[in-house]
């Protein structure tokens, strides 16, 4: 796979081609945006760059797989810090404004950021420059910050808090990535679908990667009242408190498993980190 598109114009296609010595045939769909390159692939899993690489590019989900390029979201990042300040000191600024007079939430999202600090580990890849790890976490605690502002009656439209969220977040000009993430934490997906709103977050790619995991992770090992909890307990938890026909209970039922796989991804990178 040729990633070289940097500021080209979108396009897409198949390509494919024939992985010796593992004699397997891989093949892609990609669609080169100006910034994200999404691919459905299927490809084997194989030990060696080639083949790996059109594994790493393979991620697929509902809304198409992403690769985020981190070194446009630092260059993104340094530029909208230029003209509007600290990232994480405006996220938690705008969250106070909008959540606190929410009560509990406020108390879950002060915990969820606080985790997303401890968790600024799991965000960096130890081959890349400082700014981007530096860039990657400055995402991740401001995306903490702000991924339950759609819970605020003001902004509340759609009722799926993370579409209502990323829509008003969008519009006041924060970070996309940030406001992709937002609009993607925690599952969002899975509840637009139960929701029967399958389309609401198709603005927003789900870039799944190191960043959504981590936030997912801050945001479900830390309870409602900003307790902090294991994945299971906290998923325990919202079954507890939505009933077995509410639209949350429902997606839970689907989405436990496959949100679950990202919090375990931040664990075993937590891990790896050098300490
Ligand atoms: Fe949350």
């Amino acid at each position: 796979m040729v990633v070289d598109g940097a500021g080209a114009p979108a396009r897409c296609g198949w390509q494919g081609g024939r992985h010796v010595p593992g004699d397997l045939l891989w093949f892609s769909w990609f669609s080169w945006q100006p910034k994200r390159l999404y691919v459905a692939s299927a490809a084997p899993v194989a030990a060696d760059g080639a083949a790996a690489a059109g594994v790493r590019l393979g991620a697929v989900s509902a809304y198409g797989g992403a690769m985020a390029d981190r070194a446009e979201d630092a260059r993104e990042l340094a530029e909208w810090e230029r003209s509007n300040g600290n990232l994480i000191e405006v996220a938690r600024e705008l969250a106070q404004r909008l959540v606190a007079p929410l009560g509990r939430r406020w108390s879950h999202v002060q915990a969820v950021a606080v985790r997303a600090e401890e968790l600024r580990a799991a965000v960096h890849v130890r081959t890349d420059p400082a700014e981007w790890n530096d860039a990657a976490e400055t995402l991740l605690v401001a995306s903490a910050w702000l991924h339950d502002v759609g819970y605020a009656s003001a902004l509340v439209k759609s009722g799926l808090h993370a579409a209502d969220g990323a829509n008003y977040l969008r519009g006041q000009g924060v970070p996309a990535r940030v406001v992709n993430l937002v609009a993607h934490h925690s599952g969002a997906r899975y509840e637009a679908a139960e929701r029967g709103m399958p389309d609401i977050l198709a603005d927003y790619p789900f870039e799944d990667d190191l960043l959504s995991d981590a936030l997912a992770t801050a945001d479900l090992t830390t309870g409602p009242d900003g307790e902090r909890f294991s994945y299971d307990e906290r998923i325990d938890e919202v079954f507890v408190r939505y009933p077995a026909d509410h639209p949350v209970h429902q997606f839970w039922r689907k989405a436990r498993p496959v949100v679950g796989e990202a919090i375990s991804r931040t664990e075993a990178r937590l891990l790896a980190q050098p300490r």
